[in-house]
């Protein structure tokens, strides 16, 4: 079905930030199509306006198939999940190489207009992100390269495809660093979710069961900027339609330790809990958050919803979950 005349692809549609671009661009009258390799019945969200697909994205042959006749790609398609994810399964982070050399190929020849690729904080040198007092992070601090080990070379990689691609084929291509995601139809539990996810379960879980503690990993002084879903989808909206090429920045600048964000979503919950610092579990960076300068200049914009309030939203949203899988438990023990 053609709505308003522009077709457009969404890859990783399936998952979290897919999903929710799926609605928006729902919402603005587009045509969408909508790509994931999980089974529809597993997506994250579904819609059913759009067309929606299950293929193969690492395999040439799918995305000639999933490129056909649209105009606009947003390729989100990846395999990642937050830091206890990505630090032990380097090699199948890499792996989404594949995903985006033959998505970028496909684009090419099928004469795609516009092609944006959602690359990662992750991408940014490890000695620039040492202290978690000062951890602003420029766009041009990616180089000298010294990113995140498996996950953030393949992005860094790909972006750098992405901006060759444009030079010597003429593919518009559009790059975001996205810094820390989180809202409701998220990952939360199975060990790809991400600290604010992880935080919120794990308070749900102690409040629903009457437990008094929760595990943190690390000190939890270490830093992170932390951006709501909404912001991620508007910024990502903005970036593909503009003019501006090179890498930016897509995240929040409202910097906290990860004890702030604990004591944020217990103060949603209503509960306060003892917490157990896990000095050996993974941690990454030491402190990480995006400076806006350049988003700002080149788009008179920011993500701007505040911690508190995206909490609020997720924390309910997740509550909800915990509640739901607690109610088809036999024993609590199974879903800690
Ligand atoms: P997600 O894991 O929820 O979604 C990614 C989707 O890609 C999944 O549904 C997965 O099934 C799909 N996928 C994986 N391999 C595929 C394949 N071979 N073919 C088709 N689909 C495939 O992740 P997300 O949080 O929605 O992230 C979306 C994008 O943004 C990813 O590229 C990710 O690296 C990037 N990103 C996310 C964050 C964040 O905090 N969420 C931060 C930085 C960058
Ligand atoms: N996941 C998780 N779970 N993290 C926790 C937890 C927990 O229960 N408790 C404390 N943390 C701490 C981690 O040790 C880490 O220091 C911090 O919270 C943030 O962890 P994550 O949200 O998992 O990841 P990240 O910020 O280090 O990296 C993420 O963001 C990048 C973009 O900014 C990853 O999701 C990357 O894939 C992503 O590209």
């Amino acid at each position: 079905m053609r709505r308003n005349g522009s077709h457009v692809l969404i890859t990783g549609a399936g998952g979290f930030i897919g999903g929710h671009l799926v609605r928006a661009l729902l919402d603005q009258g587009k045509s969408v199509r909508a790509v994931d390799v999980k089974p529809i019945h597993e997506w994250d969200q579904y819609h059913s306006e759009a067309e929606n697909w299950r293929l193969d994205l690492s395999l040439p042959a799918d995305c000639h198939v999933a490129v056909d006749g649209v105009d606009t790609v947003y390729n989100l398609a990846a395999d990642m999940g937050g830091i206890g994810f990505i630090e032990n399964n380097k090699a199948e982070c890499m792996l989404s190489v594949l995903i985006s050399t033959h998505m970028l190929v496909a684009a090419r020849d099928a004469g795609v207009e516009r092609f944006f690729y959602s690359s990662s904080a992750c991408v940014y040198a490890a000695d620039k992100q040492g202290r978690p007092d000062d951890p602003f992070l420029v766009e041009e601090d990616a180089y000298p390269a010294l990113p995140e080990d498996g996950y953030g070379w393949e992005k860094l990689f790909t972006e750098r495809m992405a901006r060759h691609f444009r030079e010597d084929y003429g593919l518009s291509t559009k790059v975001a660093r996205y810094h820390n995601v989180y809202g409701p139809h998220g990952t939360w539990d199975g060990g790809r979710e991400k600290a604010p996810a992880a935080i919120c379960r794990k308070v749900a879980m102690a409040k629903l069961t009457g437990d008094h503690e929760i595990e943190i990993w690390g000190d939890g002084e270490q830093t992170r900027s932390f951006m709501y879903v909404d912001d991620c989808v508007a910024g990502t909206l903005k970036i593909t339609d503009g003019d501006f090429a090179d890498p930016l920045n897509l995240g929040s600048s409202e910097l906290v330790t990860i004890n702030e964000m604990v004591d944020i979503v217990e103060g949603v919950a209503g509960v306060r809990l003892r917490r157990r610092h896990l000095l050996d579990a993974p941690q990454g960076v030491r402190g990480r958050c995006s400076d806006n300068t350049l988003i700002r200049k080149e788009f008179d914009w920011e993500p701007s919803i505040g911690l508190r309030e995206g909490l609020e939203r997720t924390y309910s949203w997740i509550e909800d979950q915990v509640a739901e899988r607690l109610r088809g438990c036999a024993s609590v023990g199974d879903v800690r």
